[in-house]
């Protein structure tokens, strides 16, 4: 590799990582997003160079219409999807674009070995296992995303489960070890290639059976765990074809997405291995504390909440899963902005998993303008909701239930919470008392300084946002 491509590839490395930097605040992520596109298109620039990257080397025919074909297909398909879809649909999305990097990953990997496998000498053992690492796990990410997306649709959202199931995934799993350990070390064998194409079909087929046992509510967290498995696939390519930026890139995805599901499961109080074997979601996984909460419910009309806002000093919104589907972040802007005009101070409480992805709320409240400044993360306003005059939970349930302080058998007892319940009055907004994700009753409900008002929270906004201007 020339000394330029070197340098280019560190060039191209350093704006990936500067993108990903820039992604953790909500305030620069869309400059994250465009230098990480610059690096990426740099990356692609020096890949159509060539020039002595070892991919080339061993004898690749280099058809530049080609890649300029796929690319403006990849432009297109990416441009049309990120502009056409909803807010809603965005977990389904990065699902899908997980899934089709790992095949991507899986296919450059096959490609690569099937070319050394009929080769005299066979392929070096490390270069071996690097393109059979990204075979078998982009192979995997790609089947498994593909399954996370048909779940976040709707479609088999249940953990699907059977006697033995473990037992045949370990079985498949020593297979897929021998296969690898066999290629290897015969990768120049004359049934490589067989060998080969029946070790990628089983790590398709391991994909589909490792996530099918999983709830569709916790997809996020498992698109976010096959999403460091594409990272780290492409970064096993990178070193099969001696790329630096592919490296570099892989292992940022890869060492980021495991940090988030490892976040995400200290938010939730669960361990990975719950989320992965709990089958979460299906029958009794998530009963209710023996006896349930005691106290009466109290509702409340729209007029009288928004009295109370309106003379209040402080108010502090809590939203959750129930502000997505209503799709109310901008009714609650409006509310938030008539609060504003009249002197109450108002503030956003973010549960880090409030919804049913990484940054749900913070990325509806940015489409709906919120000022950033307004979204105060839960440890830093829980030890001041005490002060607070009137809590307004939107369609907020498991994130702010007191069971994870108070009840012990409760399935979410240790998860961290918003501290709804310590402030003055607290209004939950919702359209039942059904539960929320976890399948539990909220003791917050039955508290008395607790009132609720039904109705789907945009409705509910609007006619608050009504009332307020009258008021
Ligand atoms: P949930 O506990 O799921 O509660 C949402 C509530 O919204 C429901 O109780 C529902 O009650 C209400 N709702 C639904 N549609 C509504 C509408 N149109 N108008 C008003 N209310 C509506 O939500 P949460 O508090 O945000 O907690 C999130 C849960 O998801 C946690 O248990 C978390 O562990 C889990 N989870 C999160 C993630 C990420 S990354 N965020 C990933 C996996 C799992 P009604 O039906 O009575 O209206």
């Amino acid at each position: 590799m020339s000394s330029t491509i070197a340098l280019l590839l560190i060039v191209v490395s350093v704006l990936f990582i500067l993108g990903i930097k820039f992604l953790s605040s909500p305030k620069t992520a869309r400059k994250g997003n465009l230098v990480a596109a610059a690096g990426m298109v740099l990356g692609l620039l020096i890949l159509c160079n060539g020039n002595g990257v070892s991919a080339w080397s061993h004898g690749w025919s280099f058809n530049y219409t080609l890649i300029v074909i796929g690319t403006v297909i990849g432009l297109i398909i990416g441009a049309i999807g990120a502009y056409s879809v909803k807010m809603t649909a965005m977990p389904q999305m990065v699902a899908l674009f997980n899934g089709l990097g790992g095949g991507a990953a899986a296919l450059v990997a096959s490609l690569e070995f099937m070319k050394g496998a009929h080769s005299v000498e066979g392929i070096k053992a490390f270069i071996a296992v690097a393109m059979l690492f990204a075979t078998l796990i982009g192979s995997l990410s790609f089947s498994g995303s593909i399954i996370a997306y048909f779940k976040l649709e709707g479609k088999c959202e249940k953990p699907i489960t059977f006697p033995g199931q473990n037992i045949m995934n370990g079985l498949i799993l020593l297979v897929i070890f021998g296969l690898c350990g066999y290629l290897t070390v015969n990768s120049g064998a004359s049934n490589a290639t067989i060998a080969f194409l029946v070790l990628a079909g089983l790590a398709l087929f391991f994909g589909v059976a490792m996530v099918m046992p999983i709830g569709g509510a916790d997809m996020p967290v498992v698109i976010s765990l096959l999403n460091s498995f594409t990272g780290l696939a492409v970064a096993a390519d990178g070193f099969a074809i001696n790329n630096t930026a592919m490296i570099v890139a892989g292992t940022l995805v890869g060492s980021s997405g495991t940090l988030l599901t490892l976040l995400m499961c200290k938010a939730m109080n669960r361990p990975v291995s719950n989320v992965l074997f709990g089958a979460f979601g299906s029958s009794g996984a998530a009963a209710a504390g023996a006896g349930g909460p005691a106290g009466t419910v109290k509702p409340i009309q729209a007029d009288e909440v928004a009295l109370l806002l309106a003379y209040a000093t402080r108010v502090v919104v809590v939203p959750g899963y129930g502000m997505a589907v209503a799709q109310a972040q901008h009714s609650v802007r409006e509310l938030t902005e008539e609060l504003g005009k009249r002197g109450v101070e108002v503030q956003f409480a973010i549960h880090p998993v409030a919804g049913r992805m990484p940054g749900h709320m913070n990325v509806l409240l940015a489409e709906a303008n919120v000022p950033y400044d307004q979204l105060i993360e839960m440890e830093q306003i829980n030890p001041s909701m005490d002060r607070v005059d009137v809590c307004l939970v939107i369609g907020a349930n498991d994130v702010v239930n007191p069971a994870a302080h108070e009840d012990k058998s409760s399935p979410i007892y240790g998860m961290p919470i918003i501290d709804a319940d310590h402030c003055k009055t607290c209004i939950v907004m919702k359209r039942s008392m059904a539960a929320g994700f976890a399948g539990i009753e909220n003791a917050l409900f039955y508290k008395d300084n607790t009132r609720m008002l039904f109705g789907d929270a945009k409705a509910s906004l609007n006619a608050l946002v009504a009332a307020v201007k009258a008021s």
